[in-house]
């Protein structure tokens, strides 16, 4: 369903347009095959972890939930399954995945979140993951999912924090966790700098009762987080080497460096951060 009315945003927001393009064109495009494989990883890794805040937020029977660039709709189905959320609007850019699994009471949408009008209606629950970290103009997104919230709802934003620093030991994962970082910024605008002020943001955006939380996935040799950032060096490999800070052979070293008994070290976090409407 293409859905040219609504009111999410007014303007548009947070393209995502960066040199070499956005999320899903220059890298990590829907269409190349495993890609909805990668998400499921980065789902294993992680959905527990949302889930347990999501319920610890009151999902329950009665709500009306938004997932915002639901990906393979993980955490849409299980919100219907586990949480019996009484209906889940699961809206993406590309909506392949949610297609190929239907559940009762999941509604998809396909629809650009940054263009003006994307999404009707008001929800109890709005909960995006790992999408506004890859968009522009992030403060005016915020307050256009916050617009999506009910009085009383609630507005639940999780994306990734960098744990390295310039006191990181030097191994093959530092190097090419830097050079992805740095990758994805210059070709599709993928920026994590600023996800530690998501509690701010909401914040700014009218929201109360603030609170935030940070989730670090072990990386353990075969793990779903292992096998998730493995992966997502090879989709942004061409990005990686473009920076010049990597080459293919220290990319294929850091990939066995994951999987080795060798591997020490932290896998970039969740930051999930969340808060309220005022009932009036
Ligand atoms: C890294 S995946 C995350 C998927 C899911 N939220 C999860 O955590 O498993 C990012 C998703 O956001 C979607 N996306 C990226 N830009 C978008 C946009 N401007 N509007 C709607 N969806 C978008 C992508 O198509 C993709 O499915």
């Amino acid at each position: 369903m293409k859905q040219p009315g609504g009111d999410m945003g007014g303007a548009g927001v947070g393209s995502g347009d960066a040199a070499g393009g956005r999320y899903g064109e220059a890298v990590f495009p829907p269409g190349q095959a495993g890609e909805g494989e990668r998400i499921d990883f980065g789902a294993l890794a992680y959905d527990d972890t949302t889930m347990a805040r999501l319920h610890a937020l009151g999902a329950g029977p009665g709500w009306h939930c938004l997932d915002v660039g639901a990906g393979t709709g993980t955490v849409a189905r299980r919100l219907l399954r586990e949480a019996r959320v009484e209906s889940v609007v699961a809206v993406d850019r590309d909506v392949r995945f949610l297609r190929e699994r239907p559940a009762p009471g999941l509604d998809v949408l396909e629809a650009d979140i940054t263009a003006p009008g994307t999404v009707p209606g008001r929800y109890r629950l709005v909960h995006a993951r790992f999408v506004l970290m890859h968009l522009q103009k992030r403060e005016q997104l915020i307050a256009a999912l916050a617009e999506r919230v009910a009085p009383g709802g609630v507005l639940v934003l999780s994306d990734a924090v960098d744990l390295t620093s310039d006191r990181t030991p030097a191994t093959p994962y530092t190097a090419v966790m830097r050079a992805m970082w740095q990758g994805l910024r210059e070709s599709i605008g993928t920026d994590v700098s600023w996800v530690p002020s998501y509690p701010q943001l909401l914040r700014q955006a009218g929201l109360g009762s603030v609170g935030a939380e940070i989730h670090v996935p072990p990386l353990l040799p075969g793990s779903p987080i292992s096998r998730f950032w493995a992966d997502t060096w090879q989709r942004s490999r061409p990005a990686m080497l473009a920076t010049g800070q990597v080459d293919d052979a220290s990319v294929d070293a850091a990939v066995r460096y994951l999987d080795s008994d060798r591997c020490a070290a932290l896998s970039a976090g969740m930051l999930t951060a969340w808060g309220w409407k005022p009932v009036r």
